[in-house]
């Protein structure tokens, strides 16, 4: 039985879609009639399961893939007034975990063509408060891990993934989530695999994956499950933690979608590769960069406009047209918050210019080579 995907009744084009089949229903009705309804045993099932198919040591699993990234900030040892360059163009949260443990996020700037962060801007950033160094797939892309652990080594700089966009992705031979000291994942439902929401973080170091996982439970020393089975009723809170944690039902469901997560890595490939062809009759339109080091785990397809194009009148046309075109992502530090606190246009003069151009189109293993085409005409027509 195919696959039922969420929204298919339209014939609106999302700019990405998850797949829920029988297997994924079929696994959360175990998971609930089994009693465990938040931290049970497909809790560990799925951590160990992504860890081996990441090739990684630990993984911890967390109910966001933002809970991910502030775990991964807290084992790092963040103290008020530490710094963390964080590319400027990504999702608010690579930098916003970096806030919530009262460090300051530093931008660097990118490449324009890839949009991943220039390491040469990285560098140019370090100081003696730097104390981390947040790498982001963007797009599914793997960032430079060599440039950047080159950077960072000899420094006590230690080496965040933010890797949400980019599970199944690889960076010269090594799967994305063995290129950091930890690597961030996110389960929301455009991402590769779901768990409707929820997160990973993947370590080789086995101590810091016992912190982050007092640190998803309040930083208690124990969880319920432990404590029943051991027949104690005593903790002890050694840290100020929070509850992240990621339910059972909702880690049956991550289960139960991993099996087919590479899969769904090589459909999006296949897409990519449509999209590349059918655009090199498009001159106005290039799609980004890719390097031949690295495979793409396509979270999403971004293509660069030609700067005489209007990009929201592109947007626009797109949108009436049933296709949910999108933007990732305009510079973090100009959002209101950042402004607030003294960040402001020039921090990344590459990154604000090609902001304003960038164009995400639909992306998702479903996709046919037919509804390539209805996107790539309509941009032709503009
Ligand atoms: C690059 C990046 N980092 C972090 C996140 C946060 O993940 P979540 O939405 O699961 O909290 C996202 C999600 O969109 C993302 O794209």
């Amino acid at each position: 039985m195919p696959d039922r995907e969420a929204g298919a009744q339209s014939s609106f084009l999302p700019y990405g879609r998850q797949e829920i089949g029988d297997a994924d229903v079929k696994a959360v009705v175990e998971a609930l009639v089994s009693g465990w309804l938040t931290t049970g045993p497909r809790v560990a099932r799925f951590e160990k399961a992504f860890a081996q198919h990441c090739g990684a040591a630990e993984a911890v699993a967390v109910n966001s893939g933002t809970a991910a990234l502030h775990a991964a900030m807290r084992a790092l040892g963040l103290h008020t007034g530490d710094e963390v360059i964080v590319p400027a163009i990504t999702f608010a949260a690579s930098a916003n975990a970096a806030v919530y443990e009262g460090a300051t996020p530093v931008f660097a700037d990118v490449d324009p063509d890839t949009l991943l962060v220039d390491p040469a801007s990285v560098r140019a950033r370090i100081g003696p408060r730097t104390k981390a160094i947040v790498a982001v797939d963007y797009a599914g892309q793997p960032a430079d891990y060599d440039a950047l652990k080159d950077i960072a080594r000899g420094r006590g700089i230690r080496l965040i993934a933010d890797a949400c966009h980019a599970p199944g992705a690889t960076y010269k031979g090594r799967a994305v989530g063995t290129l950091a000291d930890i690597s961030c994942f996110s389960f929301h439902p455009v991402k590769h695999l779901t768990t409707c929401e929820g997160g990973m973080s993947v370590t080789e170091d086995a101590r810091m994956a016992a912190q982050m996982r007092r640190f998803r439970n309040h930083g208690i020393d124990s969880d319920h499950r432990a404590r029943e089975a051991a027949g104690a009723y005593a903790y002890d809170m050694t840290e100020l933690g929070y509850n992240y944690r990621l339910p059972d039902v909702q880690c049956a469901l991550g289960l139960a979608q991993l099996t087919r997560l590479n899969k769904w890595v090589h459909a999006r490939q296949k897409v990519a590769a449509l999209y590349d062809k059918a655009l090199t009759r498009v001159p106005q339109v290039t799609p980004l960069k890719t390097h031949h080091d690295r495979t793409h785990a396509y979270h999403i397809y971004v293509v660069k406009l030609d700067p005489a194009l209007d990009r929201d009148k592109v947007f626009a046309t797109l949108r009436a047209k049933g296709i949910g075109a999108n933007v990732h992502y305009a510079p973090v530090y100009l959002h209101s918050y950042y402004r607030a606190r003294g960040y402001g246009a020039g921090l990344a003069p590459m990154a604000e210019r090609a902001a304003k151009h960038v164009l995400t189109l639909p992306m998702f293993p479903a996709m046919t080579a037919d509804d390539v085409t209805r996107v790539v005409d309509v941009l032709k027509s503009l």
